[in-house]
């Protein structure tokens, strides 16, 4: 409805004008309806201007209707309440949008201007850590992010920022001599398995061991001088978590370019000198830190953002520092040129995002017109409302939560497929699980605004009905089902022409599609789409279960099947912008 929105605005903006004694042009904004039975659009402009021109607001909002031209494309404009303009389109007018959006990919959804090179750095989870939910979490709002920029034109990068170094290297190398040590030379090949549980084996000895820890402590110097075995070690352990991240990466269909915190190793000295220059630098306890405004401790004193410790190691506020400079520089000067950088992680990290931004500010990196931005999410709890754990009170592991939601998906279908006397091989048994298991493990978490923490459950992510993947799967696959029966989806064209209340409504919901998605792109909030996908397929199910289409009439039929078309293309379109893919049968 972007369009006839735009037309009806402009009509509006016109009447204004010529309607009211004002001295400068004032704005008269066109929102959705609240309701449907308000029509398509509401104006509310006439409450504001009562005060300025000293006259009722139902009078402002007449005279402006009296002065409107828009019989083109609505019924006459109704003024209601208080104030408000009405718009109803005209069924005419809704019915060429239709036949227009039947012939557009990007279903109405104007492409950016101006088109932004963006980073979005999203997943970024630790070598020999467990992945765990809350990486999940930013992986999958994070791809979602990134696919939707990407559709709307922008240059996307998408940035591991993979937690790939830190002291923790030295105690995880000193551990791989004790159990590996051929592989340090390089002379073995050693697949250490579970990495996870190799760095619970080197953590417990750090803390039982004092020898380990000394010894830890010198492999941690070792590898920052750059000696060539620790950095051997170093790669071997980053090459294995790698492996790990990647079958997940896969699993989900989601694409990263790794730049790891090592990358960043050469320019740290560097932003200390350069914070240093800008005069931002203070020595507090031997660490040189920069202290915040308008961030306070405890004590409402000024918190510091250490840069450099003591000792002289930098930390994670440094790396991400070192980063800006890199994503916002240039790519003359070897930069990646964003001017809009995006961070996906919990809403725990606000703070250190918030000082970094600020610190960055300050010492002159932002250029006017650039945009760092912390997008953050709540925490992933299990049914008791607290931090997600198997049942034995173990962190789950990814793959675990993906394998289980795949089985159960596999366990519905089978049943169902029972139930219905019907016969599946096992390849396409195996690839709706494999579907609808990932599905509705992604869709559970973009359909929850992402700012509040979410409660994970497989019985409410799976179900079939509600607002959950299975649901919208299963209304493309209805109309997937209609084609298979004989009703060619694509050569369903014109003249459309929609009549009964299913049909229009169902037209209505589908021309919003371009809508929401700028709302959307407004925010980052997927769980604006996820809520539109799942009003469409509502009314997509009521429409289908209350008006025949193979069996309509000749006059409706073209009409009933083009609707059943976008809406399959509405629903695949947006599902993939979630990252989710849809399946014919199911
Ligand atoms: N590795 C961090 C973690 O696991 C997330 C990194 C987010 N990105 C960044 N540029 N700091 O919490």
């Amino acid at each position: 409805m972007l369009k006839l929105r735009n037309a009806l605005q402009h009509r509006l903006l016109e009447a204004v004008a010529q309607a009211l004694p004002l001295p400068a042009a004032v704005d008269f904004p066109l929102e959705p309806a609240t309701k449907p039975e308000f029509g398509d659009f509401q104006a509310n402009g006439a409450m504001g201007l009562a005060k300025v021109l000293g006259r009722p607001p139902r009078q402002i909002a007449q005279v402006v209707v009296d002065h409107l031209q828009v019989d083109d494309l609505c019924h006459p404009p109704q003024v209601a309440g208080p104030g408000f303009i009405n718009f109803t389109i005209r069924p005419e007018v809704l019915a060429a949008e239709v036949e227009e959006r039947l012939d557009q990919p990007r279903l109405g959804v104007p492409m950016a201007q101006p088109q932004q090179p963006v980073v979005v750095d999203f997943s970024s989870p630790n070598i020999a850590k467990e992945m765990h939910v809350g990486h999940l979490r930013s992986t999958i709002i994070g791809d979602c992010i990134a696919r939707l920029l990407s559709f709307r034109g922008h240059r996307v990068l998408r940035l591991n920022h993979l937690g790939d170094w830190g002291t923790q290297f030295g105690m995880l190398i000193a551990h791989l001599h004790h159990v590996a040590p051929r592989s340090l030379s390089g002379r073995e090949q050693v697949d250490l398995g579970d990495l996870v549980a190799f760095y619970r084996q080197a953590k417990t000895r750090f803390d039982e061991d004092e020898a380990f820890q000394e010894h830890s402590r010198r492999e941690v110097v070792k590898l920052q001088a750059g000696e060539p075995e620790s950095l051997g070690a170093w790669r071997l352990l980053c090459q294995q978590s790698r492996q790990a991240f990647q079958a997940i990466y896969d699993r989900l269909d989601v694409q990263l370019v790794e730049r790891g915190e090592s990358f960043y190793n050469e320019a740290l000295p560097q932003v200390v000198e350069e914070l240093e220059k800008a005069r931002l630098l203070v020595v507090d306890d031997g660490a040189r830190c920069v202290f915040l405004q308008g961030m306070t401790g405890k004590d409402g004193q000024p918190l510091p953002l250490i840069v450099q410790k003591r000792d002289g190691g930098y930390n994670y506020a440094t790396t991400d520092l070192a980063a800006i400079r890199q994503r916002l520089a240039s790519p003359d000067a070897g930069g990646e040129g964003a001017e809009r950088v995006i961070y996906v992680t919990d809403a725990g990290q606000s703070n250190h995002f918030a000082a970094v931004f600020q610190v960055a500010q300050r010492a002159g990196w932002v250029p006017t017109g650039c945009r760092l931005q912390h997008v953050p999410f709540g925490l992933v709890q299990g049914a008791d409302g607290k931090k997600l754990k198997t049942r034995s009170g173990a962190t789950i592991r990814l793959r675990d939560l993906l394998d289980e939601a795949v089985d159960r998906a596999r366990h519905d279908l089978v049943e169902r497929m029972a139930q219905e006397q019907r016969q599946g091989e096992e390849d396409f048994i195996a690839q709706v699980a494999e579907t609808v298991g990932i599905a509705a493990v992604k869709y559970a978490d973009l359909s929850q605004n992402r700012t509040t923490n979410y409660q994970f459950s497989f019985d409410r992510m799976l179900a079939l009905q509600g607002n959950t993947a299975p649901y919208l799967l299963y209304a493309y696959v209805r109309i997937q089902g209609i084609a298979r029966q004989g009703g060619s989806l694509v050569a369903a064209a014109s003249p459309i022409c929609l009549q009964a209340p299913q049909e229009l409504s169902l037209a209505r919901q589908l021309l919003s599609f371009d809508e929401v998605i700028l709302e959307m792109e407004q925010d980052l909030l997927p769980n604006r789409l996820c809520a539109y996908l799942f009003g469409l397929s509502q009314t997509f199910n009521r429409f289908y279960d209350q008006l025949p289409v193979l069996k309509a009439p000749d006059q409706s039929r073209p009409t009933r099947l083009a609707l059943c078309r976008l809406s399959a293309e509405t629903i695949r379109l947006g599902l993939g912008l979630l990252g989710i893919k849809t399946i014919d049968r199911m």
